[in-house]
C-alpha cells in the first residue's frame, strides 16, 4: 500500500492503540494503528533528529495571527515532550480568555502525535496533566514501536500542504461525502462539525461582520493587528503574501487585517456567492475542551487538504461575549470553538514558522539533557 510505513520487526500485538493514556482524554490516533508487544520495556531514547522532525510538524500547525503561541521541552532521555502555551505570545485583544492559543497549541499537538506516529512511535498523551502548572498544556511519552496506519500517512503528508486561504474559492460545491469526511474527522478528536447551509451561513458571515467592527472600533486590537499582520515576515505573523483581497460585495468572508491608513493598498475581488462555512465545536468549553478542539481543527483541516479542499479560519464573532450566537439554533448545548470557510481554491504561499530551536526550552540545571544536546546553553537550530 503506498504510504505504508514498514511494520516495526518487534511489531506483533494487532490490539486498537490508544495515545492518550491514564487521563484517558480522548480516543486513539487511528483504530488501524497498533503499537509492538513489550509494554514493561523502557523504549530507547529517541535520536535528536527525531525529536526536531516531531517539533517542525507541531510547528507547522495553525495559529490565530500566526503567533505560534507554544513552547516545547524535551525530559526523561526524549522519551518525553512537554507542550506550554506561551504566555508572551497570547493575544490580549483577540483572545483574552487564552481560547485561541489553546486551540493553536492542540493543533500542534495533533500534528506531533500524527508525525511520531509516522515515525514508528507511540505516543502516550495527557493533557493538563499538572493543575499546579496551567502553562503545562500536555505531555507526550514517545512509547516505543508503532504502525501507522495509511489514513496516518497521509495526513502527515498533507502538514506542509495545509495553507490558510484567504483568496476566493471557486463556485464548485463542496461534495456531500467529503463533507461528511471531514465531520467524522472532527468526531474522532471528540469534536462536533456541522456545515452550514446557505441561511445559516449567512446569518453567521453577519455575526462577523458585526463583530469585526467592534473589534476595528478598538484602537488596542488595531494596534495588535497591525503587530501580527502585513509587511515581510520570515519568523511569525501573517505576511502580505498571505493575506486575501476584500469583497466589493459585504460583507467579506475573510477577516480584514488591513485597517487604518494602509487601507489604500487593499485589493479586491469577487469571492464565491454562498461561502461553504462549517463550525465545529466541543461539548465543553473548558481548557481541555479546548485543547480538543484544536485537534480536532487539526485533523479536519489535514483531511480536506488531503481532498484538495481548501480551508480559511474565520473567528471574529468568536472572539466576542455573543460567541454563543454563532451556534446553530437547531444544535444541542455545544460550544463553538471555530468557524471554517471551505472550498476549491488556487495554491496559496505558506507563512514562515520559528524553527525547532527556538521553540525548544533547555533543562534547568541539574535536569537531563535533550539527546545530541549536552550543552544545557546552547540553542539548537
Ligand atoms: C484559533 C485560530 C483562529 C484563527 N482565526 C482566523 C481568522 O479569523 N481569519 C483568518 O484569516 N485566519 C485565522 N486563523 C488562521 C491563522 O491566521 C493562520 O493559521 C496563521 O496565520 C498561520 O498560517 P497557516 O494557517 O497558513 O499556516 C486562525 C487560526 C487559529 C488557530
Amino acid at each position: 500500500m503506498p504510504g505504508e510505513l514498514p511494520v516495526v520487526p518487534r511489531h506483533q500485538d494487532q490490539r486498537p492503540y490508544l495515545l492518550f493514556g491514564a487521563a484517558g482524554n480522548a480516543a486513539g490516533m487511528t483504530q488501524a494503528g497498533a503499537r509492538g508487544g513489550g509494554r514493561s520495556a523502557e523504549p530507547a531514547a529517541p535520536p535528536r533528529q527525531l525529536i526536531d522532525q516531531l517539533l517542525r510538524a507541531a510547528a507547522a500547525a495553525p495559529s490565530m495571527h500566526n503567533t505560534q503561541p507554544w513552547r516545547f521541552q524535551v525530559r526523561d532521555a526524549g522519551r518525553t515532550i512537554e507542550l506550554r502555551a506561551d504566555p508572551a505570545r497570547q493575544l490580549p485583544y483577540s483572545d483574552p480568555s487564552g481560547r485561541a492559543a489553546h486551540i493553536a497549541c492542540g493543533a500542534a499537538l495533533f500534528n506531533l502525535r500524527l508525525a511520531a506516529a509516522v515515525a514508528g512511535q507511540g505516543a502516550d498523551v495527557r493533557l493538563l496533566p499538572d493543575p499546579r502548572e496551567p502553562l503545562l498544556l500536555a505531555t507526550v511519552r514517545l512509547a516505543g514501536p508503532y504502525r501507522a496506519a495509511p489514513a496516518d500517512s497521509e495526513l502527515h503528508a498533507a502538514i506542509d500542504r495545509r495553507h490558510t486561504n484567504r483568496q476566493p474559492f471557486s463556485s464548485r460545491p463542496v461534495p456531500p461525502g467529503v463533507l461528511a469526511g471531514l465531520a467524522q474527522a472532527a468526531s474522532l478528536e471528540h469534536a462536533i462539525l456541522h456545515t452550514l447551509d446557505h441561511d445559516e451561513a449567512v446569518r453567521v458571515l453577519n455575526l462577523a461582520a458585526g463583530a469585526e467592527r467592534a473589534q476595528l472600533a478598538d484602537p488596542g486590537y488595531r494596534a495588535e493587528l497591525a503587530r501580527w499582520a502585513g509587511g515581510q515576515r520570515d519568523r511569525d505573523g501573517i505576511p502580505d503574501s498571505a493575506l486575501g483581497p476584500r469583497s466589493p460585495d459585504s460583507p467579506t468572508p475573510v477577516r480584514d487585517f488591513t485597517p487604518g491608513p494602509q487601507s489604500q493598498l487593499v485589493r479586491y475581488a469577487w469571492f464565491e456567492g454562498t461561502p461553504q462555512l462549517a463550525v465545529l465545536s466541543t461539548r465543553s468549553g473548558s481548557r481541555a475542551g479546548w485543547l480538543r478542539a484544536g485537534q480536532a481543527l487539526q485533523r479536519v483541516l489535514l483531511t480536506a487538504t488531503a481532498r484538495e479542499i481548501a480551508t480559511c479560519p474565520l473567528t471574529q464573532p468568536l472572539e466576542t461575549g455573543d460567541a454563543w450566537l454563532v451556534r446553530d439554533p437547531r444544535s444541542g448545548s455545544e460550544q463553538p470553538q471555530m468557524i471554517l470557510r471551505l472550498g476549491y481554491g488556487l495554491p496559496v504561499p505558506p507563512t514562515p514558522r520559528r524553527p525547532p530551536g527556538d521553540i525548544l526550552d533547555q533543562p534547568k540545571p541539574g535536569e537531563n539533557p535533550p539527546p545530541g544536546n549536552e550543552n544545557p546553553g546552547s540553542h539548537p537550530s
